[in-house]
């Protein structure tokens, strides 16, 4: 060989291969979604995502220690409600089931992060993110809901604000609520860069907030978009958020690269459902390992620039940091 270069110098051991190691998973970076249903006894897997299920907060103990042990402590609640209407009503009730998820979780694990998702799909007949007239997602009547949905999650505890609805000036309208009602403390998480994606397929069962016609296409992103990314990020930016979600994650490496690279907020990535669902379903047939791939992909985000990872393989992968 006719050169001086080995790269392979650095390779050649475990010892040195960790010393030069740029990126790193913690389990403080992990972020654990939790479903919660009304109801007792509940503990529904969600058959397209093994492993993952809709707990009734009687069921959240056991569920919660178990959080603990593996050092866990960041969650985001996403409620399912029993009753639908037009208005998605129950997302903003004082007593909806996510507000107390939310206020039982508290009282009980005051050491929880508790992040709550801010939309109204799960709540609305219809299964759209904003208000429905004529078949068409009306932008500003859906702004005053979600603001009201913020408020009342604050109200019962939630500790950050996830409004995850695509609506133009949300985050703004929820700043503003939250201030006025005394928790200008509580940040906001913005799903500021969100694709119209085949990827949330399995979250749809879980969260039974699929769209009863049409699409999300008129206010989730065109996943060939990148440089509206940066329009979207901006103006959350200037209306207040916190920090920034991209989401998907996988077939968005990219964007969150280019926003990394673009701004200084935290970013977060959201390793969706069909992407989690993808990686169960061949484990189970032996064609990859599962392990591997989980940590080259949460890996994958840290590198591609994300603080944190919002993941339903967070238990796994805490469990796999303990060694
Ligand atoms: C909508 C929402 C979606 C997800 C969480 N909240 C997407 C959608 O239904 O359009 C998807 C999360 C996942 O797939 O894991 N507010
Ligand atoms: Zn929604």
């Amino acid at each position: 060989m006719n050169s001086f270069i080995r790269h392979r110098r650095l390779r050649r051991n475990d010892a040195i291969r960790t010393m030069i190691r740029e990126h790193h998973v913690r389990v403080d970076d992990l972020i654990y979604p939790l479903f919660v249903v009304e109801g007792k006894g509940m503990k529904n897997e969600i058959h397209s995502m093994p492993g993952i299920y809709q707990y009734s907060l009687d069921q959240l103990e056991t569920e919660l220690n178990e959080l603990m042990q593996l050092g866990i402590l960041s969650i985001m609640v996403f409620g399912v409600p029993l009753e639908k209407d037009e208005q998605g009503s129950q997302a903003y009730h004082s007593h909806g089931i996510v507000q107390e998820a939310i206020r039982w979780i508290k009282e009980r694990f005051p050491q929880f992060y508790v992040i709550a998702d801010t939309c109204l799909c799960q709540y609305t007949s219809h299964g759209h993110c904003g208000v429905v007239e004529n078949g068409e997602v009306l932008n500003d009547p859906s702004l005053s809901l979600l603001a009201a949905t913020a408020v009342s999650q604050a109200e019962a505890g939630a500790d950050m604000i996830a409004p995850s609805n695509m609506m133009d000036g949300f985050v703004a309208e929820i700043r503003l609520a939250l201030d006025q009602h005394g928790y200008e403390h509580i940040p906001i998480l913005s799903y500021a860069v969100k694709y119209a994606s085949g990827y949330y397929g399995p979250f749809r069962d879980a969260a039974q907030s699929k769209p009863q016609f049409g699409d999300r296409r008129s206010y989730q992103m065109d996943p060939a978009n990148a440089r509206e990314a940066m329009r979207e990020a901006t103006s959350d930016i200037a209306e207040g958020a916190d920090l920034l979600m991209v989401k998907p994650g996988l077939a968005y490496l990219d964007i969150i690269y280019r926003v990394r690279e673009a701004f200084s907020l935290p970013i977060v990535a959201y390793n969706v459902s069909g992407e989690y669902a993808m990686v169960k379903a061949a484990a189970k047939e032996g064609w990859i390992d599962e392990r591997k791939v989980v940590e080259e992909t949460l890996v994958g985000f840290k590198r591609a620039g994300a603080d944190l990872i919002l993941t339903y393989h967070a238990k796994d992968m805490a469990n796999w940091l303990k060694g």
